[in-house]
């Protein structure tokens, strides 16, 4: 058990990362882990699009050319910082979710079962000496880009991206919040 708190209390999102990315057996691992999420009613909500090496810095021009169509153009520093983390990045994982067709999930628990699974993934890539990082920059919520993406625009929703590799620079520990600021007890009223 010792392996797994060493992993969840040392994990830090780590932006910066470059090749080598996972290999297709350290992949298999990561997207197993994801598919432990819970999941209410058995939705099976995941949906994830591999974009790998070469086609990943693209994805800013996906955004770009969302934003332009929108009438709402990604201000430039935005898509020079874009560029530049992405031009390195040999692995992003578009993070979708098909909330329950029949409505009988409330659609919010699905958005939380992609969560736990992005969760997971974090910390299997981590596990793994990966960096990996989630962020929803590079004109996630624009129309068109989760389409772009292979997600369905009716059926699904795009979360972002999840980008792994190997870290650029030796992350520093950071200082995490006190669990005590943040939980109470209930008792029964007396
Ligand atoms: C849904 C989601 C979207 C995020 N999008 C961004 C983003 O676009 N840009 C960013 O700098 N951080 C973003 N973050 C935060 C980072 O992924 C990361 O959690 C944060 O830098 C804190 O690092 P930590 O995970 O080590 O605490 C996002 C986090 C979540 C959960």
């Amino acid at each position: 058990m010792s392996d797994f708190f060493d992993v969840v209390l040392s994990r830090r999102s780590i932006k910066f990362v470059q090749a080598p990315g996972p290999t297709d057996e350290q992949l298999d691992l990561i997207l197993s882990a994801a598919l432990r999420a819970p999941d209410h009613g058995a939705v099976k909500p995941w949906r994830f699009v591999l974009v790998r090496g070469a086609d990943v810095p693209a994805l800013v021009d996906v955004g770009v050319q969302a934003g332009i169509a929108a009438g709402e153009p990604l201000p430039q520093p935005k898509v020079d910082n874009a560029r530049k983390w992405l031009s390195k990045v040999p692995l992003v994982i578009a993070l979708g979710c098909r909330p329950d067709p029949t409505g009988r999930i409330p659609e919010h628990e699905s958005l939380l079962a992609v969560s736990a699974a992005v969760m997971n993934m974090l910390n299997a890539a981590h596990a793994l000496g990966f960096g990996a990082f989630w962020s929803t920059g590079v004109g996630t919520y624009l129309d068109g880009v989760g389409e772009a993406l292979g997600f369905d625009p009716l059926d699904e929703r795009f979360m972002g991206y999840l980008a792994i590799g190997t870290p650029i620079d030796t992350p520093e520990p950071i200082e995490r919040p006190d669990w005590r600021d943040h939980v109470s007890e209930w008792r029964v009223p007396a």
